[in-house]
């Protein structure tokens, strides 16, 4: 095993850990730095459950190494829920059923968070009323598994949010 130095960013404050270089951000979150909300379903990139934002983007944790973090901010549930998007959408997620167990909510809210934000980037202005169907929205989240196949409220959550 080989460890490394490093300072990880994770929402907004500064970290200074010692790692075994194969660990991955997942795994670093969790285990190094108490950050359970990000939840690890299948540790292979097929699930969506450990989804956080690395520099505003999805991606699943479980297949980046933390040492890949170094230079980028990253945002988890825990960073999300205080900001007005996450709390938006975490909300709606309430309002309309959006979870069962719950085990794949903190990337299911992740993800939602991130993909209005990219799809506002692509189609400015097109979010709204005319924007976003529910067929692109299911499209658009179709990597956040959920085993509890509360998929209808979650896409009402995430329609809610897009109007
Ligand atoms: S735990 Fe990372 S995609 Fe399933
Ligand atoms: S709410 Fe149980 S896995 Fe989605």
């Amino acid at each position: 095993m080989s460890s490394i130095q490093l300072r990880l960013s994770v929402n907004g404050r500064e970290h200074e850990l010692e790692l075994d270089s194969r660990v991955s951000l997942l795994d670093c979150l969790r285990e190094h730095l108490g950050l359970t909300g990000t939840k690890k379903g299948c540790d292979q990139g097929a699930c969506g459950a450990c989804t956080v934002l690395l520099d505003g983007e999805r991606v699943n944790s479980c297949l980046v190494l933390a040492a890949q973090c170094a230079d980028a901010e990253v945002t988890t549930i825990e960073g999300l829920a205080s900001s007005e998007a996450g709390r938006a959408m975490q909300k709606a997620f309430v309002r309309n059923d959006g979870l069962q167990c719950g085990y794949c909510t903190p990337g299911q809210v992740c993800s939602a968070v991130a993909m209005l934000a990219e799809y506002e980037a692509e189609v400015p202005s097109a979010v709204g009323e005319a924007g976003l169907t529910d067929a692109e929205i299911r499209e658009r989240l179709a990597g956040n598994l959920c085993r509890c196949g509360a998929y209808n409220g979650i896409l009402a959550a995430v329609r809610e949010v897009a109007r």
